[in-house]
């Protein structure tokens, strides 16, 4: 019988796309899926260091995990642990302490070296194995092809961030910035389509900073690799995330109005509406750049839909400041945004800044701002009720009989249909709508 594998992802796309590679590797060495955790011969936990809470779940997991492999080997089964992702590259040597029964451990830049480092504990099973070099290699050009079969799928356009956020560690998980050559990019992209990607969503943790060579060894843009995206038959939806605002050219705006399979939605996350945090956050935007930026883009198409990311409770974040917050989305009326209270994370400037606000403070400030965000979520998912939208159907839905899909703005929609319909862009008309959903009726 095949040997099985599980993967569970914790934090964001980047992660989501790591751990669908990781799964091209072990399907190239015989794996198959396995249908649940306790049926895995290998078990990667893809993780996730950005909040105290996402990193501490990661333990908590891995120790259950430890439970399910002395239970298999009871029956005579043996288990591979690994342990992937930025709480590898964060924590270092010292998770190998603290999850002793880890396999291995290989950092966000390092999972290239699965099939090896796999093949390596099956045969010298007492072994530990860790990797988390910032290597000069890039991971990119030692992964198999991408076989992810779905009709959304990412694509990694670059790795790593420059910009430094005082509250941030990605800089420190995932390295400096690196694109990838637009052929490259467009040779995944080509594959994906061939496998039935109807939608490519463009990633990097600063996307719109995009600079790959091309053929020529010439510098492209972002705008300059979506065009190139268009042009691919089998792709019928782009999306791009994320974006940091001081970084939006006027070339990337011009594509929200010439690129017809460019979806009319952009997260382009703030952070604060307050110019002092901006500048503590060390963003290098203030809050009327960012609602320029904005005002351009809508412009260039007036049917886009804003999202956001947001923290409350950074270092000396008074009341004034805050109000600057519900200022911006106000102005903004977001169609979608993320917001999380401030979490202090170990090595970065943020983390030894005066004036920590309290806790109370920070859940009170998050209530009110999600009470807003909420608000106009529902506004604008009400007002699409009526409306005949292309939906691209994912999966099944909640109940029997419903498929699950994604409008145009990344709206969930559920409904009643055929699971031929899944993995293709159908026309529904919207019945109704709440904060988080929508339904329909297939036309
Ligand atoms: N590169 C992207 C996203 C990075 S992480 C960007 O710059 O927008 C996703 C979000 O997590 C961030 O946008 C931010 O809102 C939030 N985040 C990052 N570090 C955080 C911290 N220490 N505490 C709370 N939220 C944080
Ligand atoms: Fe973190 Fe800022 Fe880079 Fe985003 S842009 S990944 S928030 S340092
Ligand atoms: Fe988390 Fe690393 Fe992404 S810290 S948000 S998985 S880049």
């Amino acid at each position: 019988m095949a040997k099985k594998y599980f993967i569970k992802t914790f934090g964001c796309q980047m992660n989501v796309y790591d751990s669908n590679r990781m799964a091209n590797i072990l399907e190239t060495m015989g794996f198959v899926k396995a249908s649940n955790q306790r049926d895995a011969d290998v078990v990667v936990f893809n993780t996730c260091h950005i909040r105290e809470k996402a990193a501490e779940k990661v333990f908590s997991d891995l120790g259950r995990e430890y439970q399910i492999k002395l239970e298999r080997a009871e029956e005579g089964k043996d288990t591979i642990i690994g342990v992937t992702g930025c709480v590898v590259q964060a924590e270092d040597k010292e998770i190998l302490k603290r999850a002793p029964y880890v396999d291995f451990a290989l950092g966000p830049l390092r999972y290239f070296r699965l099939k090896e480092v796999v093949n390596e504990i099956l045969q010298k099973r007492e072994m530990q194995l860790l990797d988390t070099e910032f290597s000069a290699v890039s991971k990119f050009d030692y992964l198999p092809e991408n076989k992810t079969i779905g009709g959304c799928s990412f694509l990694a356009i670059q790795e790593g961030c420059n910009n430094f956020c005082t509250y941030c560690v990605v800089p420190y998980t995932r390295g400096v910035e690196v694109s990838r050559p637009v052929e490259d990019v467009l040779r995944e992209a080509r594959c994906l389509a061939d496998s039935g990607t109807l939608e490519i969503n463009l990633l990097g943790q600063n996307v719109n900073s995009y600079h790959g060579e091309d053929a020529n060894g010439k510098e492209r843009n972002l705008a300059y690799l979506l065009n190139k995206v268009a042009e691919i038959d089998g792709i019928k939806r782009i999306r791009y995330t994320t974006s940091y605002p001081a970084d939006v050219d006027d070339d990337l705006i011009m594509c929200h109005k010439n690129i017809d399979k460019l979806m009319p939605y952009l997260h382009l996350p703030i952070q604060s509406g307050s110019d002092d945090i901006l500048k503590k956050m060390n963003r290098r935007h203030t809050k009327s750049d960012y609602l320029k930026v904005v005002e351009k883009l809508k412009k260039a198409n007036p049917n886009i839909g804003m999202s956001s990311d947001f923290i409350v409770g950074f270092p000396g974040e008074s009341d004034a400041d805050f109000q600057q917050t519900l200022d911006v989305v106000n102005q903004v009326k977001y169609i979608q945004a993320f917001s999380f209270k401030y979490s202090r994370r170990p090595g970065t400037p943020a983390a030894v800044m005066e004036n920590q606000i309290e806790e109370k403070v920070k859940k009170e400030r998050l209530q009110i701002l999600q009470d807003l965000l909420f608000d106009y979520q529902t506004k604008f998912n009400e007002s699409s009720v009526g409306k005949v939208m292309p939906v691209l159907f994912e999966g099944k839905g909640r109940h029997k009989g419903q498929l699950t899909g994604r409008t145009p703005y990344m709206q969930n929609l559920y409904a009643e249909a055929d699971f031929s319909l899944i993995n293709k862009i159908v026309e529904v008309r919207v019945a109704s709508a709440s904060t988080n959903s929508l339904s329909g009726e297939v036309i």
